[in-house]
């Protein structure tokens, strides 16, 4: 059953955030971390079904040619799937992060993420469909991997890019480090 927003609510909590995610998300979180620790632009944000916590999303904004919010990793507590929760989260993190443009990546096969944006109005990109000027820079803004697939809302990939000292310095200090163990 889908479930009635007036239920959810949210708070602003890093630490919470990612204890969530460290649970929920099937993968390394050393990413997340860095991000909530060493990036000021960035944020936890905790959903609550009925006063229990029900997901999670970890969001930061970066400047590009223009402002882009990227929605860096979300998950929802296996009971509350399928309510709406996270495309709930994921409207809540749009409102907040006010940037115009608003990015995720994904493995390919991660249907139930591809389809959670795309619905939400994302259109998907491989990376092999884009100018690799603009490829660069985006994997440097997401952290991404090679295989990921890029989700994007508000501007296509090509106008979005530029290169600028605020995406060295985040890939620098939240992808590159935490990737050789600093
Ligand atoms: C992906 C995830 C966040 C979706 O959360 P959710 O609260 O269940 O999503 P919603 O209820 O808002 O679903 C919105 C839409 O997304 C799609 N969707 C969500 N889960 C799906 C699934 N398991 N299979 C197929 N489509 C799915 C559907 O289109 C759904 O709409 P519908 O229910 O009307 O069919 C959740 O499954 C999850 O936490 N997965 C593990 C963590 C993860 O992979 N995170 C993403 C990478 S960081």
């Amino acid at each position: 059953m889908r479930t009635s927003s007036r239920s959810l609510e949210f708070r602003e909590d890093k630490q919470k955030a990612l204890e969530i995610i460290g649970l929920y998300y099937k993968g390394p979180v050393k990413y997340a971390k860095a991000i909530l620790e060493r990036w000021p632009r960035s944020s936890g944000i905790v959903a609550y079904m009925n006063g229990e916590t029900a997901g999670a999303e970890i969001v930061y904004s970066v400047d590009l040619a223009l402002t882009v919010c990227v929605h860096y990793y979300i998950a929802v507590v296996p009971e509350h799937r399928r309510k709406g929760v996270a495309t709930q989260l994921i409207k809540k993190v749009e409102e907040i992060c006010k940037a115009g443009v608003y990015m995720a990546t994904t493995t390919d096969d991660n249907h139930a993420t591809i389809m959670l944006f795309m619905k939400l109005g994302y259109k998907l990109y491989r990376w092999s469909s884009i100018s690799k000027r603009a490829r660069n820079i985006l994997l440097k803004a997401t952290c991404g991997y090679d295989d990921d697939v890029l989700l994007i809302k508000g501007g296509n990939p090509e106008e979005v890019v530029k290169e600028s000292e605020d995406v060295e310095k985040l890939w620098r200090e939240t992808c590159l480090k935490p990737y050789i163990g600093l």
